[in-house]
This record gives C-alpha cells, sequence and structure tokens, in this order.
C-alpha cells in the first residue's frame, strides 16, 4: 500500500534522508520511530506529495482524496469552530455535513462542537485534527505524532480509534518517539536516524533483540545500543 526504495532528499547542502527503503502492506499500522529531527516529518510530506525527492522512488495506493493526514502543527482553522472546521472538509470532499459530528462524537469532541478552535486544550485540538482525518473515511491515515504530548487517557482513546479504523480497512502510518506506543499499534515498525533506517522488524522482535529483560527498552536505549552514542 505504501512504498519507499532508496529515497534521499536534500534541504540546501543538507541531506536530510540518505537511501530510505520500507514498505507497508494493506491494512497495517506502520510506525517510524526516531528522535527529533531524524527526518519522520520529511517522509510523510513526501508519501503525500507536499514534498519532491531528490532521488529514489515512492508510491502509494491511494490518491489524495483517499488519503487522511493528521501533521504535528494541526493545520486547523483556529477561529471556527469545531463543527464548521470538519464542515469545511466535508464540503471539499462532498461529504453530508452529519458526518461531521459523527467524527466528533468519535473522537469525544461531540460535546465541543461549537467551541472554537482557539479555546480548545492541545488535547482537543489533537482529537479535532484526527477527525478531520478520518471524516472522509481514508484507504491510507498518515498521521504524525498523533498522542505526543497528551494525557494517557486521551492518547489511549487515540490508539483505540487508530485500531477501530485499521479494522475497519485502513492502513495507517505513523510517527512516534514513543516505544511503548508502537508495542501496543504496530505491526512493523522503522527506526530512523539522522535520516537513515537503521533498524526495522515487528516491535516485539525489536524489543526482544535489544532488551533482555522482556521489557519495553525506551526508544532512547535502543538509539545507543544502535549508535553508540547519546541522542542529542
Ligand atoms: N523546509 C525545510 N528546509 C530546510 N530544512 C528542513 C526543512 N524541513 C525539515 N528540515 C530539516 O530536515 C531534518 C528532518 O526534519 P523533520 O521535520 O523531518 O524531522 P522529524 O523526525 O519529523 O523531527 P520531530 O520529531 O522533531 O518532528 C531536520 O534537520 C530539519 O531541520
Ligand atoms: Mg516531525
Amino acid at each position: 500500500m505504501i512504498k519507499m526504495n532508496g529515497v534521499i532528499k536534500r534541504f540546501g547542502k543538507n541531506t536530510v534522508l540518505t537511501d530510505v527503503s520500507f514498505e507497508v502492506k494493506k491494512q497495517e499500522i506502520f510506525g517510524l520511530l526516531g528522535p527529533s529531527g531524524a527526518g519522520k516529518t520529511t517522509i510523510i510530506n513526501i508519501l503525500t506529495n507536499q514534498l519532491n525527492a531528490d532521488g529514489g522512488n515512492y508510491e502509494t495506493g491511494a490518491s489524495s482524496f483517499e488519503t487522511g493526514l493528521m501533521l504535528d502543527n494541526d493545520g486547523l482553522f483556529p477561529r471556527l469552530s469545531c463543527a464548521d472546521n470538519l464542515n469545511v472538509f466535508a464540503d471539499i470532499y462532498n461529504i453530508p455535513r452529519k458526518k461531521s459530528m459523527e467524527a466528533l462524537k468519535n473522537v469525544g469532541l461531540g460535546e465541543a462542537a461549537k467551541k472554537s478552535v482557539n479555546n480548545l486544550s492541545k488535547g482537543m485540538r489533537q482529537r479535532l485534527a484526527l477527525a478531520r482525518a478520518i471524516l472522509h473515511n481514508p484507504k491510507i491515515l498518515f498521521l504524525d505524532e498523533p498522542t505526543s504530548g497528551l494525557d494517557p487517557a486521551t492518547a489511549r482513546g487515540i490508539h483505540k480509534l487508530i485500531l477501530e479504523l485499521r479494522e475497519k480497512g485502513a492502513t495507517v502510518f505513523l510517527t512516534t518517539h514513543n516505544m511503548d506506543e508502537a508495542v501496543k499499534l504496530c505491526d512493523k515498525v522503522s527506526l530512523l536516524h539522522k535520516g537513515k533506517i537503521i533498524e526495522q522488524g515487528a516491535p516485539d522482535e525489536i524489543c526482544r533483540r535489544y532488551d533482555s529483560v522482556k521489557t519495553v527498552p525506551d526508544l532512547e536505549s535502543v538509539f545507543i545500543k544502535l549508535t553508540g552514542v547519546e541522542l542529542e
């Protein structure tokens, strides 16, 4: 459903992706893990055609109208209400506006429908961005750090939604800094470090490889074992 092969990306003289390759199958939840600046958002921007790559090739099995996108800078209209934010998208995608209300209820924002985005908490904004990303039942969903900075209960709610979307047939590509989240959600993960994939596989396999006591290792300790250097 998603494929990258030998992708290179430069910003000026700075090469931020060197030879990135991976594959995501239909209905998989794929996690791209890596520290800040590793190149995660750049990969999402390339796969969603917001940036061109400088080498390699890539493809996704969904048109832009069949793709849902939740980026870390949430891109919501701050002065519009939650409902109207979704209505704008419903109109663009030719979806009946009543779906907006359903989507808000799905993410636990039914009560906040009339609140303007300006007056939402970070967690509420994040959930609204997710509601917008899933409004049109996308085939592929790209989620850039969907739970960063959220309290555990809100994060669990988002995890549940992601798993439900997969059950309904969606393929999910998400980025995270959090190994626990990857273990809970992902069928497959790739670890990205300075624009290079340095490890990939099923999350529990990776945990076993990097942690002999069978707990979930934190991402930082995996990276230290892989690269021999502490993340800055
Ligand atoms: N438009 C741009 N122009 C120049 N450099 C950029 C641009 N966008 C990203 N970069 C650089 O590319 C590298 C990767 O950035 P990217 O945003 O993909 O990282 P990330 O893994 O998403 O990090 P974070 O976890 O902080 O979101 C960084 O060194 C960043 O400074
Ligand atoms: Mg990012």
